[in-house]
């Protein structure tokens, strides 16, 4: 008896042991081929994997991206303004959130005029018509689909919303053409190819005070980043909790293992004896 238990639990050792080796061959192999017609490329995020977690520098270079270019246009309507000052997230000292706060103007309806913004109101919606509110954007785009469209990819990578995100800002050809009034501008990630936002960054736009550089590539990664916390702000707390989860699920497991086999272990050497 003992050892049909032994060689079961070999068995599946092995399962799990060949499916574990063969996975990432499987979807790395097919992802490959699929990722070299596509123009999206992984990011090594830091918030990426199991122990990821948001990297504060990096959020507050993407604020900084977002407020000296993005902004104009684009909205961030549903992330309050005191969340700049979370753990975990963009972490500005609150003095900062207040004074940052204050040059973004709201109308309120108690004063019957305007005031400058509290930390307890949210950011501004869109300025510009046509300009998507950009709060939820990260999780609302797909950077990684294959392979074969069935988005195996999505497992290994995440859904790559961030990726989408830092490839357009990169992916214009600057090619141009007028349609019915309106200036569209080639780029090779926007789906259809022809996207109406101008190219936003050219790098230099902003002047980074920790000194990161101020490439095309390196901002429009930062505010990827950014954008990211701005859609999913409490992914840090999230996979703490997932991670103790897992670690007490797998206590558990052993413990109702041990205390199986000592409930059984009577009847189970009485029958061996037979
Ligand atoms: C001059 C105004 C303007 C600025 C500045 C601007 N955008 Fe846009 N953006 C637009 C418009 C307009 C669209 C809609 C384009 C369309 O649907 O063809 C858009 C669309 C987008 C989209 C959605 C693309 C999609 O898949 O639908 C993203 C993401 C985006 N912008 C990010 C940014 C980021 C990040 C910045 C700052 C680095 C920025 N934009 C700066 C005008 C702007």
């Amino acid at each position: 008896m003992e050892r049909t238990v032994k060689v079961t639990f070999k068995n599946l050792a092995l399962t799990i042991a060949t499916t574990l080796a063969l996975a990432p061959a499987l979807v790395a192999g097919p992802a490959m081929a699929a990722e070299s017609e596509g123009k999206i490329e992984n990011i090594d995020f830091p918030f990426d994997g199991i122990f990821g977690a948001y990297d504060r520098n990096q959020l507050q270079r993407g604020l900084q991206v977002y407020t000296e270019v993005c902004a104009a246009c684009h909205g961030l309507k549903y992330v309050p303004l005191r969340t700049l000052h979370d753990e975990g997230g963009p972490a500005l000292p609150e003095d900062q959130v207040r004074a940052y706060a204050e040059q973004f103007e709201i109308f309120d309806p108690e004063l019957d005029d305007t005031r400058p913004r509290k930390p307890t109101d949210p950011f501004p919606s869109s300025g510009l018509e046509g300009a998507p509110d950009l709060s939820l954007m990260a999780k609302a785009r797909a950077g990684f689909h294959g392979p074969y469209g069935l988005g195996i990819n999505q497992l290994t990578k995440g859904i790559g919303g961030a990726e989408y995100i830092a490839a357009l800002l990169q992916g214009y050809t600057g090619e141009e053409k007028e349609e019915a009034g309106v200036t569209l501008y080639e780029n090779k990630v926007f789906p259809g190819g022809w996207i109406a936002m101008a190219p936003p960054l050219a790098g230099d736009d902003v002047t980074f005070a920790d000194g990161s550089a101020n490439t095309l590539r390196g901002e429009a990664i930062d505010v990827a980043a950014f954008l990211r916390w701005t859609a999913e702000p409490h992914q840090n707390g999230r996979k703490h909790v997932g991670f103790l989860a897992v670690l007490f699920l797998g206590l558990l497991a052993v413990l109702l293992y041990l205390t199986n086999k000592k409930i059984w272990a009577p009847f189970k050497s009485r029958r061996a004896k037979h």
